[in-house]
């Protein structure tokens, strides 16, 4: 694959589009601001890539972020998008954090449907595709990214025809039974097929979009190739009918699995100062025998309230000691507008309290809880003090702190602890899979963990170690890019007449 990166005259050849930018911009307590890395999954990933590709990255700069004007962030060139704080509160945290991350992840929250959401939604992908459209070079690739924007392939391939248009859902794309109580199923479908591949975290999210496309759309699907027909053959979006056997646009929906920069944490890993930090957090700890460790952002998601439920029962059983266990559970805040999180928050500082009033002891807290973000050096410094790692995510698309403590693991020890339910499952099966639905089995799980021998620790960790670094996110984004370029060479070879697809 080669794609240049440069900006010509008329713009660049490589944009992302993603709803935050890598940098978001905050207000500190004494009115002076600050650039901090955004949170979450996808900027982890997406980073490095652009690192290394250049290019332009359009995006939404942050709550405080008025006023701000494109810029250049190391190798990336950056765009943002103003959201206005009506548009934050519709868009943002309603109809993307309140009805499609719900609705997406198995509705573990019930979402919630309200028309003036979905016109802000409307409006404001609207605004992103104008200005992807504005810096894209002609014959440009534009990677869109994740489920804040996923009318922009379709609203983008209307502006810039000429465009190579990609699209990678970071998030569960959920099966059609639960998809199908989304009022405006058709038009997202519709969006997301104006790209020329649109990307998943795992097979079965894939499959589920592609269910969706024949039971909305009837278009013709066969494995991971979708037959549209071109815009005037598709007939009326809500209903869906349209003329077979007309000429038609393959688009590719397939799985991804994305990853990180195993390289850079095992480098943050091996350095002194890091493995200072990480001997001074076990002490700071009081040195206990184990450590077991939780990261997360604040979200329903994460099965946080399923992990302390099976932490406080070991402490209830006596198969756990405060005096010689501890629970560190980094809980990074994250859309604290939205009632769900607030209720999260409540429930989890309640439990937290509770188990470390009825187990604690002077000295030994059962949970040290801390509500922070936290860099990444102090990050991998938990992750090499961190004798077991919980990851019991009741639904996730891929989980990348799974991969991270993996990564940073180079003295092949800890074990990982790892829900069925998060799609870093399909690529360590090493983990001690753990469905964190069951209590009892959680439990177990742990204890298994606590008291795993050195010779199989290693052994596990070893083989997961080879899989993330074999399959990291350069390895990621090479993929995805290398099918994009491949399905749009066919898709211009069709266009001059050489073969047009029928169904
Ligand atoms: C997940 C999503 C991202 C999102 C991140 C942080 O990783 O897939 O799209 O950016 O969470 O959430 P936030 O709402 O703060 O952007």
């Amino acid at each position: 694959m080669t794609l240049t990166t440069e900006a010509t005259s008329e713009g660049f050849e490589f944009v992302v589009v993603a709803n935050r930018l890598p940098v978001d911009r905050a207000r500190q307590e004494d009115g002076s601001f600050i650039w901090r890395t955004s949170p979450g999954g996808l900027v982890t990933a997406l980073s490095p890539v652009m690192e290394q590709m250049g290019g332009a990255w359009v995006g939404w700069a942050g709550e405080d972020s008025e006023g701000v004007t494109e810029f250049q962030h190391g190798s990336t060139h950056i765009v943002p998008v103003p959201l206005s704080a009506d548009e934050v509160e519709l868009y943002y945290e309603g109809f993307s954090n309140d009805t499609l991350w719900p609705l997406y992840h198995d509705v573990i929250a019930p979402p919630t449907y309200h028309r003036e959401w979905w016109d802000a939604y409307v409006t404001v992908n609207e605004r992103f595709a104008a200005a992807a459209a504005a810096v894209s070079a002609h014959g440009a690739t534009v990677w869109v990214h994740d489920y804040q924007l996923q009318l922009v392939p379709g609203l983008l391939r209307e502006l810039r025809p000429d465009l190579i248009i990609g699209f990678f859902n970071h998030i569960p794309f959920p099966a059609y039974g639960l998809f199908s109580q989304l009022p405006w199923r058709n038009q997202i479908v519709k969006g997301l097929l104006g790209a020329d591949v649109i990307g998943f975290q795992r097979t079965a999210d894939a499959a589920n979009f592609s269910r969706a496309v024949r039971r909305l759309m009837g278009y013709e699907t066969k494995g991971t190739s979708i037959y549209v027909p071109l815009e005037s053959d598709q007939g009326d979006m809500n209903t869906g009918g349209y003329r077979k056997g007309g000429p038609t646009r393959r688009v590719l929906a397939k799985h991804f699995p994305i990853s990180i920069d195993f390289q850079s944490f095992e480098e943050l890993a091996r350095s002194p100062e890091v493995q200072a930090r990480a001997a001074q957090i076990r002490e700071e700890l009081g040195s206990p025998t184990t450590i077991l460790f939780g990261v997360d952002r604040l979200d329903y998601t994460k099965g946080i309230r399923h992990r302390l439920k099976a932490y406080g029962e070991l402490l209830e059983d006596g198969r756990v000691k405060a005096e010689d266990t501890t629970l560190v559970q980094v809980a990074s805040p994250s859309r604290e507008r939205v009632e769900t999180y607030r209720q999260l928050r409540d429930e989890i500082e309640l439990t937290v309290g509770r188990i470390n009033g009825d187990y604690g002891t002077i000295g030994h807290a059962a949970v040290n809880y801390l509500h922070h973000g936290y860099p990444r050096e102090e990050m991998v410094a938990l992750y090499l003090a961190a004798d077991v790692m919980l990851v019991t995510a009741l639904r996730d698309g891929m989980n990348l702190v799974a991969k991270e403590y993996v990564a940073t693991r180079f003295d092949n020890d800890g074990v990982l602890v790892l829900s069925e339910f998060a799609g870093a499952s399909d690529d360590l099966k090493q983990a001690l899979l753990i469905n964190p639905h069951d209590i009892a089995g959680l439990k177990d799980s742990i204890m298994e963990a606590i008291n795993m021998p050195a010779r199989e620790r290693g052994r596990r960790m070893r083989s997961m170690r080879k899989r993330v670094r074999d399959n990291d996110v350069a390895r990621w984004s090479h993929d995805f890019l290398t099918e994009l370029a491949r399905s749009s060479a066919a898709r211009h070879s069709e266009a001059l007449g050489h073969s047009v697809g029928t169904i």
